[in-house]
């Protein structure tokens, strides 16, 4: 159960004040009644009339979301911002949770989704679903780094798996990731000897982040989108 204004502003159209006031102004019907209270609990499954439209009550869609830098990815922090707090209300869902974190200082490419299968198919380790990387370092990318990631690193928690670094200038080039450890990219090229001083995802599985999402912004995914998050190819 939720409340009614609630449901209606987690549709997308309307804001939370355009809500109230179509409510408050009698233009909302449930099962046929007029309905005033913001406040009254609702299934979705009642027949909602708006201003005259029945209401298709939209089932949640997972977000692709660009994140911005210094924010945190859990779902809650007492300190830092964290990127549930960037979705706009109408896409904000209760259980709605970042599928895999990045560090605060590392942007691009997040899913949320309230979908545990989902984010279980992004994630889990056996799945091997790519996350590629573009990675900024403080000297010269070398051949040896790439010879390097693509043997498997040692890490102090074991070997890495084979990963893919193609060398795109000086100091910068795109790192292909079949598995997601705790600072991952910044261990493995400082086992290297180079710091990481750029991070961003551009893709998981055959998904890329949407170029016209600001840093900051999201958006739902299209079913075929969420079809690409789950091969594990790469995009084309
Ligand atoms: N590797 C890192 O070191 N940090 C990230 O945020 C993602 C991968």
């Amino acid at each position: 159960m939720e409340r009614l204004d609630k449901l209606l502003a987690s549709q997308g159209m309307l804001s939370r004040r355009e809500v109230k006031e179509l409510i408050t102004k009698g233009r909302v019907t449930i099962d046929g009644t007029v309905e005033k209270h913001p406040e009254r609990k609702v299934t979705g499954e009642e027949q909602i009339v708006v201003a005259g439209e029945l209401l298709r009550v939209q089932h949640p869609l997972p977000l692709m979301l660009h994140k911005p830098q210094g924010v945190v990815s859990a779902a809650r922090d007492a300190r830092d911002k964290t990127v549930l707090e960037l979705v706009p209300p109408e896409y904000r869902r209760k259980e709605l949770f970042p599928a895999g974190r990045l560090d605060k200082d590392t942007t691009g490419l997040m899913i949320l989704t309230d979908d545990g299968a989902l984010a279980h198919e992004i994630l889990a380790p056996k799945k091997h679903v790519p996350k590629r990387y573009r990675v900024t370092i403080d000297i010269p990318m070398t051949e040896e780094m790439v010879h390097r990631f693509a043997e498997g690193i040692e890490l102090k928690d074991g070997r890495c798996r084979p990963a893919e670094l193609t060398i795109e200038s000086e100091d910068t080039g795109v790192v292909t990731l079949r598995e997601g450890r705790y600072h991952q990219i910044k261990r493995m090229f400082g086992c290297c000897g180079a710091a990481v001083t750029g991070l961003h995802r551009l893709s998981m599985g055959a998904l890329r982040l949407d170029d016209t999402l600001a840093p900051g912004e999201c958006r739902p995914l299209s079913e075929e989108e969420i079809s690409l998050l789950r091969q594990q190819h790469l995009p084309e």
